[in-house]
């Protein structure tokens, strides 16, 4: 989606922004601008593709570029195609007013036609130019004043940085519904939709909550309502360290990500489990402990790879703490009229916390009376802030677009919140205590998996080729198979689908030809005889059988082309050693057919728009 970042100070802003703007790529876009004040005046300059292209651009009229103040955007096209004039800054019809937005004007139509009809020319087809042109019509000598009174008439999201070229040392920035932080610095300010743009800067920095707006000088800051009634930020010290978000000795995001999840698993289970004692200590759930025991259903939502983690969860849940359970979308849950009962529990899962179907999911969920619970990885983030309560991931920042620790992360907490119910329902000290001593040798058993990375990456790239892949699952490894699918399709760009193995005959078994590659997912467990069974449909057919399958397991050799062995553990934890082998697959998939890993065709890291 679509990022922002700002500079007010001392220094020169340009090398700054761009800076900022690289470090967030990661969200995707497709183009990108800066606008930069000089004495006389604003520079702005914008490009279709890469910021390097932008960079370059600028770099042959510096000159103009040579301010310590300015704004820019990565646009993440939604209003109109990815193109000059609707990339960011835009500006409004007298360029008195630049201003870069994040989200979605949802009046913009109405609002346009308005503007048009007192002479105001557009030159994009952009929501963001008609803020620019209402906020430089309202504009009377005071940012601040027009900012507020603009948004007061906008519905949507939407973060913004707006400079006027009449308030030179004054920079407006406001927030509703998309991130944005403030960082400040010794008299400066580094503003940006998410941190791994301000922490190379500062560590002190805040969130602007919905309907604030912010007035930043090199005095200081003000913060207010739409009615200009002051409101006060609360300030935090970041704790994302820049290694955590730089590439070390990895090509890719991705990869880094894959092979630090032993240790991000560490992370996520540290200090919250005790085997002897069979106890499991979730600070975030203290105030609710007794109403997630007591819960008579648990709505798990959550979108993408997210949603795949709660579809594990709700296995977990139904199975070690017998409470009903279900999964939903959260694009499908918002629209539904959805039935919450009493005793409702609705849990958010995400990694950004700000992706906006789980988000009003969520606020839904809330208006009917559930309580709501947050798995989260982002630290105040918008999901985690507006949940009654939760439970975060502690993988660190996740840069790669797909996908991989949060999910990891997610099953986990999953795992915890069950085994934390499970304990208080019927669980015994002992049974407890042995699942838990299980999940604590997990992180070991992920690092023998990614340890097979060349002969994972020697198995796909037999197959690497071929534009239809099936990746087939049952049980646990149902939600598995679809991740298996879903990451291959976002970086490798081959058709996949997933599915539960069983589903396979009903209609999916038609598209099996000689030579196509069934990916199986098939530790040791309740239905491993059922999965061999689904093989031999597939071998019967001509199709190539890749199987994930545990150590020691000697009977899958005769059914299998390929096999991938994972270290056997629980079934109900088997999600986070055998999505590992996946993610690996889809990695080396791309890799070989020659795709920017981390930067997928069309995709952002974080959905902030319907
Ligand atoms: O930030 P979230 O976890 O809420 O994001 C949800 C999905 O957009 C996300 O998982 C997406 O599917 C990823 N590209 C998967 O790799």
């Amino acid at each position: 989606m679509c990022g922002i970042v700002g500079y007010l100070g001392d220094r020169p802003a340009l090398p700054l922004l761009l800076e900022g703007l690289k470090r967030l790529e990661y969200r995707g876009y497709d183009s990108a601008g800066v606008c930069v004040r000089r004495p006389d005046g604003l520079s702005t300059c914008r490009e279709v593709g890469k910021v390097a292209a932008l960079e370059a651009r600028v770099g042959k009229d510096l000159a103009s570029f040579a301010g310590t103040e300015g704004i820019a955007h990565t646009r993440w096209a939604t209003h109109g195609v990815p193109a000059e004039r609707n990339a960011h800054p835009h500006r409004d019809d007298k360029s008195r007013i630049s201003l870069v937005h994040n989200g979605i004007i949802e009046n913009y139509q109405t609002i346009k036609t308005a503007l048009e009809s007192k002479g105001c020319k557009f030159e994009s087809e952009t929501d963001t130019e008609v803020l620019a042109m209402l906020v430089g019509e309202l504009y009377e000598g005071d940012l601040e004043k027009a900012v507020q009174a603009a948004l007061r008439e906008i519905t949507g999201a939407y973060a913004i940085a707006v400079m006027s070229v009449d308030e030179p040392g004054v920079m407006v920035v406001a927030r509703k519904g998309s991130p944005l932080m403030v960082g400040i610095g010794l008299n400066e300010f580094v503003i940006a939709s998410d941190p791994s743009a301000i922490v190379a800067h500062t560590q002190q920095a805040f969130a602007l909550e919905d309907f604030t707006v912010c007035r930043l000088t090199r005095d200081g800051y003000r913060t207010s309502n739409l009615h200009n009634i002051p409101v006060t930020p609360k300030l935090m010290e970041l704790e994302m360290k820049l290694e955590e978000i730089e590439l070390g000795e990895f090509p890719h995001f991705m990869l880094k990500e894959i092979f630090e999840q032993p240790k991000a698993l560490r992370n996520t289970l540290s200090g919250r489990v005790d085997m002897e004692r069979g106890e499991i200590f979730l600070g975030g759930l203290q105030q609710i402990g007794r109403k997630l025991t007591h819960a008579k259903r648990i709505v798990f939502t959550g979108q993408g790879t997210a949603w795949h983690a709660a579809l594990v969860a709700e296995y977990m849940m139904e199975e070690l703490a017998r409470i009903p359970c279900e999964v939903q979308y959260g694009s499908e849950f918002r629209y539904r009229n959805p039935i919450v009962e009493d005793h409702t529990v609705l849990v958010a899962i995400s990694q950004s916390g700000e992706t906006a179907d789980t988000l009003a999911a969520l606020e839904e969920a809330k208006q009917r009376g559930a309580l709501t619970l947050g798995i989260v990885n982002v630290v105040g983030s918008s999901i985690a802030r507006a949940t009654d309560a939760g439970v975060y991931l502690r993988v660190g920042p996740e840069i790669g677009v797909a996908s991989t620790k949060a999910f990891i992360g997610q099953v986990a907490v999953s795992a915890m919140l069950a085994l934390y119910a499970g304990r208080r329902r019927h669980l015994s000290i002992e049974a407890t205590g042995s699942l838990l001593t299980e999940l604590d040798a997990i992180p070991d058993k992920i690092r023998q998996v990614t340890d097979q990375s060349e002969h994972i990456k020697s198995i796909v790239a037999k197959y690497v080729d071929l534009n239809n892949w099936l990746f087939l699952g049952r049980g646990y490894n149902y939600p598995v198979a679809l991740e298996g699918a879903l990451k291959i399709k976002e970086i490798s760009y081959i058709h996949a689908e997933g599915m539960p193995a069983a589903e396979m005959k009903h209609g999916p078994i038609a598209l099996i030809h000689d030579g196509m590659p069934c990916v199986f997912v098939a530790p040791m467990g309740s239905q491993h005889d059922k999965v061999i069974g689904n093989m031999q449909e597939v071998r019967a057919r001509g199709g190539r059988v890749i199987v994930i399958a545990s150590e020691g397991d000697t009977e899958i050799e005769s059914h299998a082309d390929e096999i991938i062995r994972v270290p056997a553990c629980p079934e109900v934890f088997s999600p986070m050693v055998t999505t590992v082998a996946l993610q690996l697959m889809a990695y080396h998939a791309a890799v070989l057919r020659g795709h920017d890993v981390d930067k997928p065709r069309n995709l952002a890291k974080s959905v902030t728009v319907e």
